[in-house]
């Protein structure tokens, strides 16, 4: 009899991929400047360190938020009865205004609309909930982020099935790509309830075009299913072309606010990368469905945000002045640290897609791969993990179709730790190529060799007169 359920005992988890692989190993043997100067540089992990500075100086400047005090009394006793699953009036609030500050004001959001979550984890899971019947699918472009392998389909039941975006076009979703994954799902009998897209992308770091949204609109629209654009990066887009949300677009698409498009397209977001409070677990769903509002409240329940940290953050999002310095400022570390990575990767012959956004690039190491397969990607992984001591993410885990792409962060290490680490992979790609010249030029030689043994053979046997066929 089996003891555990299905669900417990099953690995539709995703777990065993090599992006929490990766994770392991790098908790095997972390790097420290001084304990363990020789150790894994953690950069698969999408974390933002850069400006914690700003969120410390701000409590140090407002001691009754994280004292639970307001106007000096403590609220300790009300904080710690508080459980509506609403959540605070004023912390959705100052939610929603930071959401449309960071969309430059250009579109409003209003509280009576958003669910509070805990993080964008729980907020994909929900919408999925309400959203899909188990067996029924999403399509998403790849390359994906790997945790939805988790988060939409382990508990949930529902499917994924893939759009294939390629190199050739910069990873940008085509028509035919939307076309051919809609299909694979009908001929996988999967009924399509929607795509989910990431704008910015985890892990391409690149904001969505408009002719990209449009045709996602238009799609969504002709075949009546849903469209989820989890925007949980919104904040980290440090160069143009500038952010624009989907709900801009529906805005400037002069749609009803009734329409039955509006109540499909439904945005996730979350605190875990623009404020770099992971930790925290602070998520939202916005919708313009009330039904689907309604449901997705009642089920945050099972992962509601705790009313300390709810009081915390409404206190600091509400200060306007300081989330506008927050933004601006973030953008600009973001903004250096990336030209840091990728003049570290250029220097090391390492090229990468060009970004505006997130906490990482999308590399390629297409021309460090022994072959064109997903084998030899998984080989040069382990090799960078190994050897080099650089915990990167491959493409294969985010089901790239295309092997020698990885994602690597920067935001989540110091400005030091970022130089080693481009230092430990410049070295690996000169030794890397001495190798491969030495391979190739010994190889050229013995090919050299074979000729003229073929040559000196068939003069000696077929007698001094006859040419030779092979040089
Ligand atoms: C695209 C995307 N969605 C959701 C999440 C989960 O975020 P959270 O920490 O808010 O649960 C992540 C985290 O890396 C992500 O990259």
């Amino acid at each position: 009899m089996r003891l555990l359920s299905r669900k417990a005992s099953c690995n539709t988890h995703g777990q065993d991929s090599s992006y929490f692989l990766g994770w392991q190993e790098y908790e095997k043997n972390p790097y420290d400047e001084v304990k363990n100067p020789k150790g894994i540089i953690q950069m698969g992990l999408a974390e933002n360190q850069l400006s914690f500075h700003l969120l410390e100086s701000w409590l140090a400047k407002n001691p009754d938020a994280a004292g639970f005090k307001r106007d000096g009394k403590s609220i300790f006793r009300e904080l710690a009865l508080f459980q509506d699953y609403h959540g605070l009036p004023a912390f959705k609030q100052a939610l929603v205004d930071f959401m449309s500050e960071i969309r430059g004001n250009k579109v409003t959001f209003d509280p009576n609309h958003i669910v509070l979550t805990a993080g964008a984890t729980s907020a994909n899971e929900t919408l999925m909930f309400c959203l899909a019947e188990p067996g029924e699918a999403f399509l998403l472009p790849t390359p994906y982020y790997p945790g939805f392998d988790r988060d939409l389909k382990w508990r949930t039941g529902v499917e994924i099935v893939p759009i294939h975006c390629t190199s050739s076009n910069g990873f940008q979703i085509t028509e035919a790509a939307l076309n051919q994954a809609f299909e694979e799902a009908e001929n996988r009998n999967l009924r399509v309830k929607g795509v989910l897209v990431t704008n910015p992308s985890n892990p391409l770091g690149t904001t969505m075009t408009s002719n990209e949204h449009n045709l996602l609109v238009s799609f969504i629209e002709a075949k009546k299913i849903h469209l989820i654009s989890d925007e949980i990066y919104s904040g980290t887009v440090f160069t143009s072309p500038g952010f624009v949300s989907v709900m801009e677009i529906l805005k400037n698409r002069n749609y009803d606010k009734f329409s039955e498009v509006w109540k499909r397209v439904h945005v996730v977001y979350s605190l875990s990368k623009d404020l770099g409070l992971p930790g925290f677990r602070v998520g939202a769903i916005y919708s313009n469905d009330e039904m689907v509002v309604a449901a997705a409240t009642k089920m945050s329940s099972f992962g509601l945000v705790s009313s300390q940290t709810q009081y915390l953050l409404s206190a600091m999002l509400s200060d306007r002045n300081f989330t506008k310095k927050y933004i601006s400022e973030n953008q600009k570390r973001l903004k250096k640290r990336h030209g840091m990575l990728v003049s570290g990767l250029q220097k090391a012959g390492v090229s990468c897609l060009k970004s505006n956004a997130g906490l990482f690039c999308w590399v390629d190491m297409r021309h460090l791969l022994r072959s064109n397969t997903f084998e030899a990607e998984m080989e040069l992984w382990k090799k960078i993990v190994y050897d080099v001591k650089l915990n990167i993410s491959p493409g294969s885990s985010c089901h790239c179709t295309e092997p020698g792409w990885f994602r690597v962060c920067f935001a989540n290490m110091s400005e030091e730790t970022l130089e080693l680490a481009m230092q430990r992979l410049k070295s690996f790609v000169t030794e890397y190529n001495r190798i491969n010249n030495s391979n190739k030029e010994s190889s050229a030689k013995n090919s050299r060799r074979r000729s003229l043994t073929k040559w000196v053979f068939r003069l000696s046997f077929d007698g001094a007169d006859r040419q030779p066929e092979e040089r």
